[in-house]
């Protein structure tokens, strides 16, 4: 006896398959980083990220505007700094790139959501998200005042919301007392809470000039191989006073933001990372696979792994595709 059940009756056309969808993508969830630097009129493209351009102020102002115009979720702002030293101290220059650059955004465009990049490796001269100990080790506890003291300098810049992304243990609730003892009660947080050391962040640390000098990030970001560890790695950050949650990258760890969904109900961000986004440029570039076509489908996984919003360097592109059909 056949069955009565036929599964194509629902997909014999795109009237019906659109009736049917179950995850629907809209340039509100979509968060798209930048690269900011100093100087004027600097465009200056990322090799290995084509597409991606380090830009100074003024050029990430018309950035800004075609975010705006349309209709994304936001920009997270990553600094390149003038100058790196062993502490990092251009992370907290009132006049640093990161907090130049809110303060212009949110002057010519204030209801474009700032996001802003918590964390030492673009501004440390080894490349580290922290603090050195005199062995080489990243000593955790004396990171989080330095991180502090950069989150401050872009909430008072006027930032939306301080994305800590340095891995560091207590520090959602180091920087959630720094920013109340300072009066910006009001500001979210977005931990990156289950980030991995992971090769797909290999052309980012091309755009952010982050590589680090000597060793690797294993001893502070996750092993790939760890699920449950991303569990106890994001209550922490609840705990802590996390307001978004984040889990980075994406495409590869697709149960992990399904699992922290369904454990923490909280708002929950994805970061498709450079790398997934350059393979999929690569490939394209190629005419090994359509880029367009291989471009949503990855976001669509990612919304359908339950990720409430993405954050991805195809941000513009995908909400121009959404905008063609
Ligand atoms: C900073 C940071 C990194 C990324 C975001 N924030 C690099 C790293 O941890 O090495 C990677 C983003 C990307 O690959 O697109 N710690």
């Amino acid at each position: 006896m056949m069955s009565a059940v036929r599964m194509r009756r629902l997909r014999g056309s795109e009237a019906m398959r659109r009736l049917v969808r179950e995850t629907r993508l809209h340039p509100s969830q979509f968060i798209w980083p930048l690269f900011v630097r100093s100087g004027t009129g600097v465009r200056t493209p990322i090799g290995s990220m084509p597409g991606v351009s380090q830009t100074s102020v003024d050029e990430l102002l018309r950035d800004a505007e075609r975010a705006m115009t349309a209709g994304l979720g936001g920009i997270l702002l990553f600094g390149i700094p003038d100058t790196k030293d062993a502490v990092g101290s251009s992370a907290w220059d009132p006049h640093g790139p990161v907090p130049e650059a809110v303060r212009a955004v949110k002057r010519e465009f204030p209801d474009l959501l700032v996001i802003t990049d918590v964390c030492m490796c673009e501004y440390t001269d080894h490349g580290h998200c922290g603090l050195l100990t005199p062995s080489g080790d990243v000593d955790n506890d004396a990171t989080l005042a330095l991180l502090a003291k950069e989150a401050l300098a872009h909430a008072e810049a006027g930032a939306d919301i301080v994305a800590p992304s340095d891995m560091m243990d207590h520090r959602v609730a180091y920087l959630r007392q720094a920013l109340d003892g300072a009066g910006y009660t009001h500001l979210p947080i977005m931990s990156y809470a289950a980030k991995y050391a992971s090769a797909f962040y290999g052309p980012f640390r091309e755009a952010a000039e982050s590589t680090p000098a000597f060793g690797d990030r294993r001893s502070y970001q996750m092993d790939s191989a760890n699920g449950r560890e991303a569990l106890r790695e994001v209550r922490l950050d609840v705990e802590e006073g996390a307001d978004i949650l984040m889990v980075k990258p994406a495409g590869a760890y697709l149960d992990i933001i399904s699992a922290v969904k369904r454990d923490t109900r909280m708002p929950l961000a994805a970061y498709q990372v450079s790398g997934e986004y350059s393979m999929i440029r690569a490939a394209a570039e190629r005419g090994w696979i359509d880029g367009d076509r291989a471009m949503m489908e990855s976001l669509v996984a990612i919304a359908r792994a339950g990720a409430d919003m993405i954050i991805t360097y195809f941000a513009l592109d995908a909400a121009a595709h959404l905008a063609r059909r």
